[in-house]
């Protein structure tokens, strides 16, 4: 899975996951993402298919600002498991593991507003567009805009 996300032209990008990565490139990304929960940084996720446990893609929940109550998620769907709403059903399980966390009280998302898999994404798991943050992040050596979604404690509306 992570070998087939890495030739996403963008998901290389926007973390670790080299591009077109070699099998050991990409078990040594599998291999970062569990030093998050050890090194406190947050939780890295495999999606998987609850029938056949086949590896679908990416998710994590990143705890750098828990302090402040504030977590941000992040996902990636393989290419060959797209067009299904995986990443749907994959935050809003992340929302239900999140909210048992004590003192958190909103999870963001930054997305690139050209990124309409990822904004339908956030909002069928009942995100809220916050708005648009000028220059936020910087991405293949370019400053870019953000769209910031939230989703808050107790507020959200539970889709169908
Ligand atoms: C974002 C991502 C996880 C969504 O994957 P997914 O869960 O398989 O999502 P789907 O392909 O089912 O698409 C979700 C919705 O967006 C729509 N969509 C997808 N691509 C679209 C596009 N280019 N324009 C408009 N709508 C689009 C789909 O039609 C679907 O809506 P529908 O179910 O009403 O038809 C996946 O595209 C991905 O991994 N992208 C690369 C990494 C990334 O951008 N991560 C997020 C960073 S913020």
């Amino acid at each position: 899975m992570a070998v087939e996300l890495s030739l996403d032209d963008y998901v290389p990008t926007i973390g670790t996951l080299p591009p077109q990565a070699s099998a050991e490139q990409a078990l040594a990304w599998v291999e970062r993402q569990r030093q998050h929960h050890i090194r406190g940084t947050g939780f890295a996720f495999c999606i998987a298919d609850a029938a056949t446990d086949q590896a679908l893609g990416q998710l994590g929940l990143w705890l750098r600002e828990l302090d402040a109550g504030r977590a941000q998620a992040g996902y990636g769907v393989a290419p060959g498991a797209r067009g299904r709403r995986v990443g749907t059903r994959a935050l809003l399980s992340l929302l239900d593991f999140g909210w048992t966390i004590p003192g958190l009280h909103r999870v963001e998302l930054f997305i690139e507003p050209w990124n309409m898999a990822s904004t339908r994404t956030a909002e069928y798991s009942g995100f809220t567009r916050e708005g648009l943050l000028h220059s936020h992040s910087e991405i293949a050596g370019e400053r870019r805009d953000m769209l910031l979604y939230a989703a808050v404690r107790g507020r959200q509306p539970r889709p169908d």
